[in-house]
């Protein structure tokens, strides 16, 4: 850049230098018509005036451009260093091997002024008192995740799409993006879901729009990522619908062009909402009845990694999958929850999952870069953080999503990190 300017300066320079040169040999040469040259002196005056006025103002310009063109990357650059100066190197560090450290300069918003927050995980809107739960930072044992600048990631995603895919789970992060950026968004009237949409728990796209900064946050509900199907001909009669393991969901077509692309799914590969409800798998043609639970979630995500690697250029996406997200019930029965004012000390068996281990052998496996947020051994601790007896519904606790503000943010915080300091993007 400095050495651009200077090469814009010294053009000027010898053009100016130039002018001057004509100035002084053409009153000499003409002489006869002085009055005329006189005047031509005049007029050359003047222009050398306008060329010095010129030459300023376009330096001035030049400059200016400079500042423009320089200033995204020194404030990248900046947060860069303030993130080094932490250590946020996030190939060296665990970033999800740490603790969770009060922090009164959270929470990051509030969910009553966030248009996005579904009623259901407002927990203090649904009368919820205790307020320590809103107040906890993760803290990775070797480094430290930077606050999230909100004004510098708008600019960041400037015509980009950032989209989730998957459960309950997806939607919750992504109204909890949604509301950390809006805080960085003067005319809450410029944010908006882009079909006049409101959030209700089956919808299969919601997308919000950021007009100001001509970016989507996008939510598509696929809960298991594969394709259902139909009942298949000639079954038992216990099954009245399939989950095609080797097939992605159809819907995923819309997921390709995008710039940040976040997985999820592990809540409904369960039996109650599977086998319970006649639901059983499928390869190809054949019904696969006796398969585990386990090993369908293992083949399901194998299709969803050659998606991955055939139809997504990581060029220009990158792709996270965030591990399973551990639920605070009190037995089996599901119908209480375990809660507490504060986060656990010990994940107390619920940091290993089955799911979360088959997400990180499957992501270690492919051939292109995808990002696991591995996010259940620091979500296991947080039993305080559930939605608890204040959901929209007081007599159904719910013991498995969480808080707004909350836990969610956290998980966003992270994928914000990985953005900032991501050496292949091209932000
Ligand atoms: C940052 O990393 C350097 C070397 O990797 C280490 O010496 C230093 O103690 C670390 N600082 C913090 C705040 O963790
Ligand atoms: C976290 O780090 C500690 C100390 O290095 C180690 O003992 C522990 O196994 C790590 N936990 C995880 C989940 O990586
Ligand atoms: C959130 O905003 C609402 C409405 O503006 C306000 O009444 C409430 O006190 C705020 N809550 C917190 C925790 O700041
Ligand atoms: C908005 O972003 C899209 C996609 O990147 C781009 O094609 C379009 O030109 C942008 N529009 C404006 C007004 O910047
Ligand atoms: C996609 O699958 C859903 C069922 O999951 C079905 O209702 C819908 O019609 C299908 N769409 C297309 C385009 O095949
Ligand atoms: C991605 O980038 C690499 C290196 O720049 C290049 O070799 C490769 O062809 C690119 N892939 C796609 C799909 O654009
Ligand atoms: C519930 O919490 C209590 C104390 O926090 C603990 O002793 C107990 O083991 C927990 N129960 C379950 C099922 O996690
Ligand atoms: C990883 O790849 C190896 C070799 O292709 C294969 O044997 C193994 O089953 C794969 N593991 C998973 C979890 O896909
Ligand atoms: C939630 O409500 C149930 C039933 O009223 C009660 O037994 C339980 O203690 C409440 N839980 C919390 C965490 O307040």
């Amino acid at each position: 850049m400095m050495k651009s300017l200077k090469r814009v300066a010294s053009l000027k320079r010898s053009a100016s230098i130039n002018r001057r040169a004509l100035n002084v040999t053409s009153p000499r040469g003409l002489s006869v018509l002085s009055p005329r040259i006189s005047r031509w002196s005049g007029v050359s005056r003047l222009f050398h005036v306008l060329v010095v006025i010129g030459f300023v103002i376009s330096s001035l310009i030049a400059i200016g451009c400079g500042y423009m063109f320089v200033l995204p990357s020194l404030s990248q650059a900046f947060y860069g260093y303030g993130a080094s100066k932490t250590n946020v190197s996030l190939s060296s560090c665990n970033i999800f091997n740490g603790s969770w450290v009060l922090d009164d300069s959270y929470p990051l918003y509030n969910a009553t002024e966030c248009p996005f927050v579904e009623q259901g995980f407002n927990c203090l809107g649904n009368g919820r008192e205790d307020k320590d739960y809103l107040r906890w930072r993760w803290k990775p044992m070797d480094c430290v995740i930077p606050r999230p600048d909100v004004q510098s990631i708008l600019g960041m995603l400037r015509g980009k799409r950032v989209v989730f895919v998957g459960d309950s789970m997806s939607r919750t992060q992504w109204e909890s993006l949604i509301c950390l950026l809006m805080t960085g968004v003067e005319d809450k009237k410029s944010v908006y879901e882009v079909n006049g949409n409101k959030i209700t728990k089956r919808i299969r796209f919601l997308g919000v729009r950021f007009s100001s900064f001509n970016f989507t946050v996008e939510f598509f509900r696929s809960v298991f990522l594969v394709q259902p199907g139909g009942m298949p001909r000639h079954a038992p009669k216990r099954v009245k619908s399939t989950l095609k393991l080797d097939k992605l969901d159809n819907i995923s077509s819309h997921w390709v062009n995008s710039d940040v692309l976040i997985f999820n799914t592990g809540q409904w590969w369960v039996p109650g909402k599977l086998f319970e409800t006649g639901c059983y798998f499928q390869v190809r043609n054949t019904l696969k009845l006796g398969m585990p639970i386990s090993a369908a979630y293992r083949t399901a995500l194998g299709t969803w990694a050659s998606w991955v690697e055939r139809n997504i250029n990581t060029n220009r996406t990158r792709v996270f999958f965030r591990s399973f997200e551990p639920s605070h019930w009190s037995d089996q029965t599901r119908r209480f929850c375990n809660m507490t004012q504060h986060p656990l000390s010990e994940a107390r068996g619920r940091d290993r999952n089955l799911f979360s281990d088959t997400i990180l052998e499957v992501a270690k496996n492919m051939t292109v870069p995808v990002t696991v947020l591995h996010i259940t051994s620091m979500t296991a601790l947080r039993s305080d953080a559930h939605v608890g007896n204040w959901s929209d519904s007081p007599y159904t606790p719910d013991c498995s999503h969480w808080c707004l503000p909350g836990v969610p943010d956290v998980w966003n915080e992270i994928v914000l990190s990985y953005l900032l300091t991501g050496y292949r993007l091209h932000f």
